[in-house]
């Protein structure tokens, strides 16, 4: 028995093949490829740059900026007006400006826009046409300055959005749907337009949306005000109270299913300002 038997033998070492390929750099047997690749690099990097430079999608254009170039305006200035619309028009006029049946006639294609000079366009808006207006066709009150008091650079920037929304190839839209003033004389309609005042103007703002705008009361929306024994059974000071507090779903007194909203949603009505509403529904919806 020897020592080497038994003793553990080292590692055996991989034997390094005398001439040292695989070790050197020159050695290495993917130098074509690392040399090919840097030649392709170098090669192709100029165009990579031409792309980078010359070829980016260009950006697309900002809003408005078509129509802002033919009025000579900065597009920001009809971004501003149709913010303005969105906020005080839009609700009356629709958010297109393409008008909704019983309140603010079309805007978009409008004969009546493209008729009247920009000076005019913002009389208009500073002082609204009430229904005794003979221009006013539909017996509805345009409220004036939106009914929110919108100064007149406001309004100036709604005249510019509005002239942004008129396209001269396409044919002015039918305002036939609005002119109803004739009809609703001979059912009392004259009366109702010749009141005007503030509580008609509060009314209009804040509660026609659901009760119609001669308070005939609309389908799915609010009860018909016209001719209703509960406001000819209440006092003033009750509808007042009344109108505040609303009526909601889940009041007993409830009968249509649908929200009555406390002061129809608009919590900046004065107590005095309900009251004028009152006292207008009292004199003409009865
Ligand atoms: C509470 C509803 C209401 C609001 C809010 C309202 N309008 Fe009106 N607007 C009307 C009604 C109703 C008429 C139509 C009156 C009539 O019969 O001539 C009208 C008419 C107009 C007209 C004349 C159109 C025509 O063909 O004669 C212009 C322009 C107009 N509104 C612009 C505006 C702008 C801009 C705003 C926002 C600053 C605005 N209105 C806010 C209800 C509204
Ligand atoms: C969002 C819609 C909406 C608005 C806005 C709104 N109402 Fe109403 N209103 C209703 C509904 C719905 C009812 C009926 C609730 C029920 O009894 O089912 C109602 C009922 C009423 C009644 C009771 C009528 C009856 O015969 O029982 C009065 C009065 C009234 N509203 C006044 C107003 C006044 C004033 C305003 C404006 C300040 C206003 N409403 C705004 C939806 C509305």
């Amino acid at each position: 028995m020897t020592t080497t038997d038994t003793l553990p033998q080292p590692p055996r070492r991989v034997p390094v093949p005398a001439n040292g390929a695989g070790q050197g750099p020159t050695a290495d047997p993917y130098r074509w490829h690392v040399i090919g690749a840097f030649a392709v690099m170098i090669a192709t990097l100029p165009l990579i740059l031409a792309f980078m430079v010359f070829g980016h999608p260009k950006p697309p254009p900002p809003p408005w900026s078509v129509q802002a170039a033919a009025l000579g305006v900065e597009p920001r200035e009809i971004a501003l007006g149709e913010t303005t619309y969105l906020a005080a028009c839009a609700l009356c006029h629709g958010r297109n400006g393409e008008g909704i049946p019983r309140l603010g006639k079309p805007l978009r294609n409008s004969a009546f826009v493209q008729g009247v000079s920009d000076g005019e366009l913002l009389d208009l808006l500073v002082n609204g046409r009430f229904p005794t207006d003979p221009a006013n066709t539909s017996g509805t009150l345009m409220p004036a300055r939106g009914a929110q008091g919108i100064d007149d650079a406001r309004l100036a920037s709604v005249v510019t959005y509005l002239r942004a929304i008129q396209d001269p190839k396409a044919p002015t839209v039918s305002v036939e749907a609005w002119n109803t003033k004739s009809l609703d004389a001979s059912n009392g309609g004259e009366a109702f337009a010749a009141a005007g005042g503030p509580g008609y103007e509060l009314f209009v703002a804040s509660c026609s949306a659901c009760h119609g705008a001669r308070g005939e009361g609309m389908e799915g929306l609010g009860k018909p005000l016209k001719g209703s024994e509960f406001v000819r059974s209440k006092s003033d000071g009750e509808l007042v109270a009344f109108t505040k507090t609303g009526r909601p779903v889940w009041d007993a007194d409830n009968t249509t299913g649908i929200d009555m909203p406390p002061k129809g949603g608009n919590p900046a009505l004065t107590d005095e300002q309900i009251a004028e509403i009152v006292a207008f529904i009292r004199t003409i919806l009865q």
